[in-house]
């Protein structure tokens, strides 16, 4: 979170009681039934979560709620059995559901498909046994490297369905991250496509990918989705042994697969998401708990109706889409809009003639889209009737209040509620957010917790406080189990403060007179770039691959419309060595080419030397305080205080 949205947040005292009409029509319409139920989820879990878990279908029930006798590695619904794609598409594909449309998708040219129930249970039955046929096997790790069309959602799902474990790469990560992944899960194979649009270009996924398992034993496929516009592949070579289009697998194989029966504990996916240190790591989610608790959230959360237009922005890659385009909104059997490209493709207006047409009615996008199209004018709205929205959400980092208005009165018309949902890739899904019938919202506020979320705000001692670190405190259904071949890092990064008796998320927060949490953003070494989390020590590791770099710092500092955006300060091997522009190319195309071009900073300064403790540490702080333009805090452990004014000069240049 930035300064100014620190300063804003602090003076923040508007209050946007729900609309009555909205209430009255809401799944919880009140502040007691809402304090109600979630006494309940705390007090007494077993009949909460009984009853809650009795509207998924099971294969087997569940005998108990959690084992936490090797805490902090909890189960949940221990003895349940079921499959998570059953729930999502299978139960809904019967009877009269089966025609509702599951997934409406709009490709960036214009192109669109729409998918009922019953397709998608076609094309997921298809899909999966054509996995089956490359010899893909029940907790296999299956690489999907794929743009936001409706193949992306399917090979997930078909993943679910024989109980094969996804690991979505986000399609903007670089040929160097996707062989980090595919090596570190062992996947046996990557799905791919042979292109997709972003911002009237195709992306060229497959040549990325070639590079990406380039010498990785462990792939056997790479199975190749055609894009499929006007019938045209995109061309791109194909490995003969190795790679696989998929229409034509498919077309071999049977229309007919199974759901497999998996136990609650069964591994589900692994997402990566970056930590303070250099490597990204696989955050690992289950079947029981996971989906039990993203059905639970995107029901009340986003109050979902049999005659919703669902509508989040996010991309798959992310677990926003993961929990939120797909698992929680399907398993309510929800209508869900997906959209291929960029929002200002061919021009701002996209996403509100997206709203338009497609009649949405529940809007779930991040604060830095939000930024931007304030930022792009509000000419670009002028023209959509945005009248069939009923609620909004906001995700991915702090809002300001600037945005939470603008939201409000241009997008919501004044009369949609904002849910402001916190939560992050470890929790699985939302953990603080208001219910839009319920909850009287405060711009910038996520404000209470969810069912079976039990929040405090901590010193480090341990104590409650007013401002210091969010803590949760017993574990709910969809946490992390773990992090990928390394238990140790899981414990240690969560688990380490306070006794091992708080999950300890990273953020830091504050709770107001009335209750209501503020998160105001990460305290750890891990800066929020347009919602997406980058660790500073994974670029820093990037740099000092450089063999002209003999150390750098990377910092978080505000960005108007990223919210954070990165500042690199690069120590060059050789008393006298200079930077240079080229330089700094060859240090953004690194950056590229290790993590992904959304991972370049913002501005890269050379500097004769670091500020540095006497005891040999880089002083972030101060950096921080240079690129904010602050005055400095304490500088006394500095070695050589001398640094400091040639860095502000430098960087006020
Ligand atoms: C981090 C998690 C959750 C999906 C998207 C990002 C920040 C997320 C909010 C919010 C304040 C938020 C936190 C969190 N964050 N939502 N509503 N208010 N901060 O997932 O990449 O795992 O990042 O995003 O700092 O720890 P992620």
């Amino acid at each position: 979170m930035t300064i100014e949205n620190i300063e804003s947040v602090l003076k923040e005292s508007r209050l946007f009681p729900p609309p009555a009409e909205f209430s009255a029509e809401a799944h919880i319409g009140s502040m007691e039934a809402y304090k109600e139920m979630h006494r309940r989820s705390l007090e007494e879990p077993e009949a909460f979560w009984r009853e809650v878990s009795d509207e998924l279908e099971w294969f087997e029930d569940w005998h108990t709620l959690v084992d936490d006798s090797e805490k902090p590695f909890f189960k949940w619904f221990l003895g349940g059995r079921l499959n998570a794609c059953h729930n999502a598409v299978d139960r809904h594909a019967v009877g009269a559901m089966a025609n509702k449309a599951a997934i409406v998708w709009e490709g960036e040219p214009g192109d669109t498909r729409v998918l009922t129930y019953r397709d998608l249970h076609r094309e997921v039955q298809r899909f999966a046994n054509t996995l089956k046929s490359l010899g893909i096997q029940k907790g296999d790790t299956v690489a999907i490297y794929l743009p936001m069309i409706p193949e992306l959602a399917v090979a997930v799902l078909a993943c679910a369905r024989i109980g094969a474990v996804h690991s979505v790469i986000f399609a903007g990560f670089s040929a160097d991250s996707i062989r980090d992944r595919v090596l570190d899960a062992k996947s046996k194979m990557v799905i791919t496509g042979d292109g997709g649009w972003r911002r009237g270009k195709v992306l060229d996924l497959k040549s990325i990918v070639d590079e990406g398992v380039e010498g990785c034993d462990c792939i056997e496929h790479v199975l190749v989705v055609r894009r499929d516009e006007f019938g045209e592949a995109f061309p791109c070579e194909m490995k003969d042994g190795r790679d696989v289009w998929y229409h034509e697998a498919a077309a071999e194989v049977d229309a007919f697969c199974p759901c497999v029966s998996l136990d609650s504990e069964d591994l589900l996916f692994l997402l990566y998401t970056s930590g303070s240190t250099g490597k990204p790591k696989g955050i690992m989610h289950t079947v029981g708990g996971y989906s039990l608790y993203t059905y639970l959230t995107a029901k009340y959360v986003f109050d979902l109706k049999p005659e919703d237009v669902y509508w989040c922005t996010a991309d798959v890659g992310w677990i926003t889409g993961h929990s939120y385009i797909l698992y929680g909104p399907l398993q309510n059997g929800a209508t869900v809009v997906m959209y291929e490209g960029a929002p200002n493709a061919p021009d701002p207006s996209r996403f509100w003639k997206i709203v338009e047409k497609h009649r949405v009615s529940v809007f779930y996008t991040a604060p830095t889209a939000i930024r931007a199209f304030m930022k792009w004018g509000d000419e670009w709205l002028e023209d959509a009737d945005l009248g069939s929205l009923r609620l909004l959400g906001s995700v991915g980092e702090p809002i300001n209040p600037e945005a939470w208005m603008w939201y409000h009165e241009k997008i919501g018309g004044g009369r949609c509620p904002i849910v402001d949902t916190w939560w992050q890739t470890e929790t699985g899904g939302i953990l603080i957010t208001p219910l839009p019938g319920v909850t009287p919202t405060k711009p910038g506020s996520a404000t209470l917790p969810f069912f079976g979320v039990d929040a405090a705000i901590l010193n480090a001692a341990g104590e409650e406080v007013s401002a210091g670190l969010l803590a949760i405190r017993r574990p709910w259904p969809s946490i992390l189990r773990g992090v990928w071949g390394d238990p140790e890092r899981y414990q240690k990064t969560y688990w380490c403060n306070w006794d091992g008796e708080f999950y300890f998320p990273g953020d830091g927060a504050r709770r107001d007179d009335d209750g209501y949490i503020w998160v105001v953003g990460r305290v750890d070494d891990v800066v929020n770039v347009s919602g997406h989390r980058i660790g500073t020590a994974e670029l820093e590791s990037v740099f000092v691959e450089h063999p002209s770099v003999a150390e750098s710092a990377v910092i978080g500092v505000p960005h108007e419309v990223k919210g954070q955006g990165l500042v690199a300060f690069v120590l060059l091997r050789g008393k006298d060595a200079e930077g240079s522009d080229e330089l700094r190319a060859e240090l953004n195309a690194l950056v590229e080419k290790r993590i992904g071009k959304f991972a370049r900073p913002e501005r890269i300064l050379f500097s004769a030397d670091l500020p540095k403790t006497r005891s040999g540490k880089i002083m972030r702080r101060l950096l921080r305080d240079i690129a904010t333009g602050q005055a400095l805090g304490n500088v006394t452990t500095l070695a050589d205080p001398s640094v400091i004014d040639s860095l502000k000069a430098k960087y006020t240049d």
